[in-house]
């Protein structure tokens, strides 16, 4: 049977590397809340530039703004299909709009993979993350040589606005305020399982596959 999941965890836990990864495997649609804001605001349009005030201060972008073009994807995927959210839901509301969205669909979330890191460690990656501008692809970069290609794609890599040290702290504050509740949510209802986020990216995704 296809897979329904959310990859939940603190910003630089390593949800965007570990989707890709599981996509490649389970042939599953990745959802990207992050990635959907940032592609509306490369192609200019008014829900991309509404979200950028929020996302470069490193705060939640607002309930009404996420939940319709969420919920839109969502269920736009063939409910045969399986499919990975990751960056959503990030509060409890947004939690409950997508069970009653799912459950009116006949389908519901199967595992949420709580992806657990520690703030110094995250804040660590993030200073060094670059990212592929056409496939989102993350890349740790330290040091000061030009960051090279995508491995993928051969896209150019960036550095995200929201990459910079106060975004940062800021994004790490508002999880821990207004998304780690989230986590009880899923807890109550059985689906949540804790993954070790610190080892290599290789040895978390073990941990994920072992826990499906
Ligand atoms: P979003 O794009 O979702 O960002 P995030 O949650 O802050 O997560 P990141 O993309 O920063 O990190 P990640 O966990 O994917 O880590 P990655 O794999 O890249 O959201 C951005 C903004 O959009 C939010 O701040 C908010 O404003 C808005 N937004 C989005 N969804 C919203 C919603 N639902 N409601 C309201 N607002 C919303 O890895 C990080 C780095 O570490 C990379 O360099 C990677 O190479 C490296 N790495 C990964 N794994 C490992 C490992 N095991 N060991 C060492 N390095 C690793």
């Amino acid at each position: 049977a296809s897979l329904r999941l959310v990859l939940f965890g603190p910003p630089g836990a390593g949800k965007g590397t570990q989707a890709q990864l599981l996509t490649d495997c389970y042939h599953l649609a990745h959802v990207s809340s992050g990635d959907i804001f940032r592609h509306n605001l490369r192609q200019g349009t008014p829900l991309g530039l509404r979200a950028k005030e929020y996302m470069d201060r490193g705060e939640l972008v607002p309930d009404e703004v996420v939940i319709d073009i969420m919920l839109d994807k969502i269920l736009s995927i063939p409910s045969e299909d399986g499919f990975i959210l990751d960056g959503f839901p990030r509060n409890t509301w947004q939690a409950e709009q997508l069970e009653s969205a799912l459950t009116a669909g006949s389908r519901a979330v199967d595992r949420v993979l709580h992806i657990d890191v520690a703030e110094e460690e995250l804040a660590r990656r993030l200073g060094g993350r670059f990212v592929c501008r056409e496939c989102q692809a993350p890349y740790t970069h330290l040091g000061g040589a030009p960051a090279p290609n995508c491995e993928r794609c051969n896209g150019e890599l960036y550095q995200r606005d929201d990459d910079r040290p106060e975004a940062v702290q800021k994004r790490i504050n508002v999880y821990r305020e207004e998304t780690t509740p989230v986590l009880a949510f899923y807890r109550d209802r059985g689906l949540l399982v804790d993954i070790p986020g610190q080892e290599a990216v290789d040895g978390v995704f073990k941990h994920i596959v072992e826990a499906l």
